[in-house]
């Protein structure tokens, strides 16, 4: 068959597309290449950029949080406790058995799910390093998310020289763990690491 012999709908005997198929193969590049300026926009929104990324993260400055006092910072919305330990506050978290806690799971976003409620698993970063003197909390009580008291000079620390949060009585120790209460939870711990002396990175 001569090329001049094909009509549309057409196959030669060579194999090659006739004048149909070339349309078809057209059309649907045409629609590939439609579709893909239309994704690529939305594939580029779907890239968080820098500022969303910093505000995943945060940065805080701990050189002027003086030793036995806590400051709250914001994270994605929520507020973080940080408390800087005293000997004697870290000696207690260290001291107090499994069996008085009424949640045993450390809550701590840095390991894993099912490790226990030590004080060590509950000051340990993302790396592993652990530096007991400071404690990190995400600040939303366990039972119905009221902020606990306990982070300002002068505030009610509970029973348990914690955090207190007075909606419903539940009391936290010095680990953030609960110990009095209906809070079912201890305080979870954020992700976060050291990225020098002073400074912590959350998130
Ligand atoms: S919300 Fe904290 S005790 Fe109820």
């Amino acid at each position: 068959m001569t090329t001049s012999a094909i009509k549309d709908g057409d196959v030669s005997e060579d194999g090659e597309p006739t004048r149909r198929d070339f349309i078809h193969i057209f059309g649907a590049a045409t629609a590939a290449a439609g579709a893909g300026a239309v994704l690529w926009p939305l594939v580029q929104q779907m890239n968080p950029d820098a500022s969303v990324l910093a505000l995943s993260t945060k940065e805080v400055d701990l050189s002027s949080v003086p030793v036995g006092q806590a400051i709250k910072v914001m994270w994605q919305g929520k507020p973080v406790f940080i408390r800087h330990r005293t000997a004697t506050e870290i000696e207690e978290g260290e001291a107090t058995p499994l069996s008085a806690l009424k949640d045993p799971l450390a809550r701590n976003a840095n390991i894993g799910a099912k490790d226990e409620a030590t004080d060590d698993d509950r000051v340990k970063a993302s790396d592993g390093v652990v530096r007991p003197e400071w404690l990190i909390l995400v600040g939303v009580c366990t039972h119905l998310g009221c902020i606990p008291l306990g982070t300002s000079a002068g505030e009610n620390r509970g029973d348990y020289n914690g955090w207190f949060c007075p909606c419903h009585g539940s009391h936290y120790d010095i680990a953030g763990r609960i110990r009095k209460g209906p809070a079912p939870e201890n305080l979870p711990v954020p992700p976060y690491q050291f990225v020098s002396d002073t400074v912590v990175k959350i998130g």
